[in-house]
């Protein structure tokens, strides 16, 4: 039978997406309790590495010892991978010999060509276009703190990146209303944006973005890959930073997140992410217990 992948956020229906949230919930509190559950004993995930990280190769790696298996960190500096070895090569043999496969990378046509190899669950770990594991746990957070998130409306300010492309998901899969407010000329995917349809709207102005609000977000001006647009892009966002103003459109119980790192005095001001609403070492805390949620449901169904 053919693997499942996680690759976007689409590639699991939305009741298979909410019982991850709420697997997730009751996998934190079995850490909590000290429970000793280890369904992936004796199996591997294979960790490819192309772009920094702290959160999601602690958690992955964390979740799988946790499991009782074992995580891999492969980079491409000291693997073949990073030689030009053949991306359909190297997901015919690692998933061989691994039982997932956990990548980020810059294109996302490489976690697809991969995946396309593999005889393994490839789970997408970051690419240039979506972050659908960072999802999951922010759906987590959101849930944990205020209930479901069906209905709700979420405020995206700044960039139309990865993470604003897999909200757009988001949107779509959990039934919340979207609404990102984003420069001109830093706007999201148009074909992301039309296939969501009515349940995004792109606004320019963030305290518009969010009124009325339950939930504010935002990610950094700059992704991984784009260090040089650093000055142009500050310059392109002034303006676009969560501060109080921004957070007091939005509804008094208003949760604030951020999928971290964090730049205070850019994206989000200090008052805000270290502010009563903000909800980031919940969010950071639940990439674990969402991501264990995940490889079970990918490893173990
Ligand atoms: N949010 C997130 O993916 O963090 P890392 O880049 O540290 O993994
Ligand atoms: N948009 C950011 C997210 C980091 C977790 C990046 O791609 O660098």
């Amino acid at each position: 039978m053919a693997p499942r992948h996680f690759l976007t956020l689409l590639d699991l229906s939305p009741d298979e997406l909410n019982g991850v949230i709420q697997r997730a919930i009751e996998l934190k509190a079995m850490v909590k309790r000290k429970e000793i559950y280890e369904p992936l004993k004796n199996q591997t995930l294979g960790m490819i590495f192309e772009k920094s990280s702290t959160r999601t190769r602690v958690s992955f790696e964390t979740g799988m010892t946790q499991f009782g298996g074992h995580a891999l960190f492969l980079s491409p500096r000291d693997t073949q991978l990073g030689r030009g070895e053949p991306i359909e090569d190297s997901a015919r043999v690692l998933s061989r010999m691994v039982d997932a496969v956990m990548i980020r990378t810059f294109e996302h046509e490489k976690v697809e060509l991969f995946a396309q190899y593999s005889e393994v669950p490839v789970i997408n770990a970051l690419t240039d276009m979506y972050h659908p594991c960072q999802l999951l746990a922010d759906v987590q957070t959101y849930v944990e703190h205020r209930g479901s998130i069906a209905g709700k409306t979420v405020a995206w300010i700044g960039d139309g990146n990865n993470m604003c492309h897999s909200y757009i998901n988001a949107a779509r899969q959990f039934g919340f209303k979207l609404r990102a407010a984003c420069p001109e000329g830093y706007d999201p995917d148009q074909s992301v944006l039309a296939a969501a349809g009515d349940c995004v709207e792109i606004v320019r102005d963030p305290r518009a973005a969010a009124d009325e609000a339950d939930m504010v977000t935002t990610d950094v001006w700059a992704s991984m890959g784009q260090e040089e647009e650093q000055k142009i892009r500050e310059a392109a966002f002034s303006g676009f930073m969560v501060d109080d103003a921004v957070m007091a459109s939005a509804n008094d119980d208003a949760i604030f997140l951020h999928c971290l790192p964090a730049h205070r005095g850019e994206e989000v001001s200090a008052s805000v992410i270290d502010g009563q609403q903000s909800v980031v070492w919940d969010q950071a805390e639940n990439r674990l217990h969402a991501q264990k949620a995940l490889l079970e449901f990918l490893l173990t169904n």
